[in-house]
């Protein structure tokens, strides 16, 4: 049943260290009213990223950051239940940065959305359709550019991102071998996703597993993680090898920067590259690469993995538990 209320989650304060429930603060609001060329969302499911911290925090290499008191930034899916715009129509479902609001108003433009006119799985409009499916997407086709047969390691690999750069790489032909931080992540990976290989760097020599399966070096490391699996990997590059800088949650809650990895200077007798990017370098393809992405998805040969939790009111603890590990694939809330 839709609330009769505004629920919301405001930024209380910036995080330091970790991220803690406390930087969140609950209210409720009357529901908004769509002006004229507006839409009224109702945000059904809510993504949870690490970049969330990021936008808490009081910089602005990324993004201009939240202020206190501002609804928390994030993206959503959900079903515009009132319009007074010309192109969007009631029923329509629709993905965007709508932020941690039952009900949001937009005109598309002032927060941008994707529309889709023919319903998809809400869990695959926010995984792989959605933000996550095309970082994979751009992060491994563009930067990474993949060969058949290439090895792939994919650091973070049981988390939302890392899994869908895998199932790419297994799709286009790579030899595929995910890093990740429990047994249970690496058996969904080799059982469910079809990676060829995974590490528990929790308990197993990141190192050691690397020089047995891929005896040749890696060919694509597609790095979620930075720190000392980023370093092992720098050892252990292929001849011309790409390294596909997409994130670095090792130290997201460090309050200082980690020193930099001392095997980078492998890049060079390796003749590799090591090249960062963001998603919204490539938002003009955006277009194509949902249609590849759907395509995929919709055959089968794509799975969306996620971790829904249920209540509008855990979407602090969510963001606390996704840095602990708790998610397999896309951690997403589920509104109620
Ligand atoms: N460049 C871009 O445009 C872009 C866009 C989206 C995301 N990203 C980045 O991509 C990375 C993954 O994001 P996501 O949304 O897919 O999140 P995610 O992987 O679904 O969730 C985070 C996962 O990171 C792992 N983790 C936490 N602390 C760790 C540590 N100290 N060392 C190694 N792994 C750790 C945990 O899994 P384990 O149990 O395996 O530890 C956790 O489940 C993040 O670094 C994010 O910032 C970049």
């Amino acid at each position: 049943m839709k609330p009769q209320t505004c629920r919301q989650f405001t930024l209380a304060a910036r995080p330091t260290g970790k991220v803690k429930e406390s930087d969140l603060a609950f209210r409720e609001v009357e529901i908004p009213e769509p002006a004229d060329g507006e839409i009224l969302v109702h945000n059904e499911y809510f993504s949870l990223d690490p970049s969330m911290k990021g936008h808490m925090e009081d910089r602005s290499d990324y993004r201009a950051p939240l202020q206190i008191g501002e609804v928390m930034a994030g993206r959503s899916v959900g079903t515009v239940v009132k319009s007074r715009h010309s192109e969007i129509n009631e029923g329509d479902q629709v993905f965007g940065f709508l932020g941690w609001s039952d009900y949001t108003v937009t005109n598309g433009k002032s927060i941008p959305v994707h529309v889709y006119h023919e319903k998809v799985n809400p869990e695959a409009a926010l995984g792989v359709m959605g933000g996550t499916g095309m970082t994979a997407f751009f992060g491994l086709t563009r930067i990474g550019e993949p060969q058949s047969g290439d090895v792939l390691v994919v650091s973070g690999a049981a988390g939302a991102t890392g899994n869908v750069a895998g199932q790419i790489g297994r799709i286009l032909g790579c030899h595929v071998i995910g890093i990740a931080g429990s047994d249970d992540k690496c058996r969904m990976l080799g059982d469910e996703l079809g990676f060829h290989a995974t590490i528990n760097y929790k308990t197993e020599d990141v190192g050691e597993a690397l020089d047995k399966l891929c005896p040749n070096g890696i060919d694509i490391y597609f790095d979620n993680v930075g720190g000392d699996i980023l370093n092992e990997c720098l050892a252990r590059l292929a001849l011309h090898a790409r390294i596909v800088l997409c994130g670095g949650i090792s130290h997201y809650n460090l309050e200082q920067k980690p020193p930099g990895p001392d095997n980078y200077f492998n890049l060079v007798f390796r003749r590799a590259k090591m090249h960062g990017f963001l998603l919204s370098d490539f938002s003009e393809s955006f277009d194509e690469a949902r249609e590849q992405l759907r395509s995929w998805y919709e055959q089968g040969e794509l799975i969306q993995k996620s971790t829904v939790i249920d209540g509008f009111t855990c979407l602090p603890q969510a963001l606390v538990k996704l840095f602990d590990g708790y998610n397999l694939g896309k951690m997403m809330v589920r509104n109620d």
